[in-house]
């Protein structure tokens, strides 16, 4: 057996054996949909800016007409893209895990919504999503048509600006995301990291709040990343290869 047939062995049993899967997720998973992961995303006309300038609440108060377009312009790349056989996967292991009376938790970083789409169920949106857009003078949310926004900075029917409803560097996450992470955390005996480098705070920390609590944990990501070390299986490969191998081995084909 190599190495990389032990490690899928070590994870299917694990898998096999769970009653509480939380399972994270970051722009790798989306990859295989087309949508650029997060440090791979100032191409073509965005290539002179830096995400971490735009991302920000202050980029969006000295510039807002730069950073809506940025954001439509990856708006309307996530509503164009299908979900892949990564989502599918743990759409399958989610059902298999209730259908012999287990848990799931899904816990994104990602804000394109692809986890919906392809059906999973119980998913939690830590940096928000891309797809609904807030107006800054109410509060009040809405979903965007799939179309370009006709004026940039976009204005609501409230009056106020239009942002998209995604967490900022140095906002805070939404509150029920984070809750639902600390309980599923606490009670999960298998945490799968699935697509993230593990460089933002607080999900690059999972792995270490789900050790603390007895789980077994699982990396699946082609590159070594900084928290690489502090899984008990690291799987590289694709997510979209990866999951439905593992969705198949613990839970059967055909899940
Ligand atoms: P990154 O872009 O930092 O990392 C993507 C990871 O996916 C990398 O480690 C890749 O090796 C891996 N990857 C690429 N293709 C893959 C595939 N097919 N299957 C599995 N893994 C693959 O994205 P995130 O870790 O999600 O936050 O970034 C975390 C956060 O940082 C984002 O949510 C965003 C960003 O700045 C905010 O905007 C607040």
């Amino acid at each position: 057996m190599t190495p990389a047939e032990r490690d899928m062995e070590r994870a299917t049993r694990m898998l096999a054996r769970a009653k509480h899967v939380v399972v994270l997720t970051g722009a790798g998973i989306s990859a295989e949909s087309g949508i650029r992961t997060f440090r791979d995303t100032m191409r073509g006309l965005w290539k002179d800016f830096d995400p971490a300038t735009l991302a920000t609440p202050e980029a969006f108060a000295r510039d807002p007409e730069v950073v809506t377009r940025w954001y439509d312009h990856r708006r309307l790349g996530c509503l164009a893209a299908e979900p892949n056989a990564g989502h599918t996967a743990l759409v399958a292991i989610e059902r298999g895990l209730i259908r012999r009376g287990g848990r799931f938790t899904l816990l994104t970083q990602n804000v394109d919504r692809l986890h919906h789409r392809a059906g999973s169920a119980n998913v939690h949106e830590l940096h928000g999503t891309i797809v609904v857009w807030r107006c800054t003078a109410t509060g009040n949310e809405l979903e965007p048509p799939p179309s370009p926004f006709r004026e940039f900075p976009p204005r609501s029917a409230w009056g106020g600006l239009l942002r998209p409803a995604v967490v900022w560097f140095g906002e805070m996450l939404p509150i029920p995301a984070l809750d639902a992470a600390a309980r599923a955390l606490r009670t999960c005996d298998c945490f799968m990291s699935v697509g993230t480098s593990s460089a933002v705070y607080p999900a690059a920390g999972f792995v270490d709040l789900a050790a603390a609590s007895g789980s077994g944990t699982i990396e699946v990501n082609p590159q070594e990343t900084p928290a690489s070390g502090r899984f008990d299986v690291s799987i590289r490969a694709r997510a979209g290869a990866a999951l439905p191998e593992l969705a198949a081995r613990a839970f059967g084909t055909g899940t």
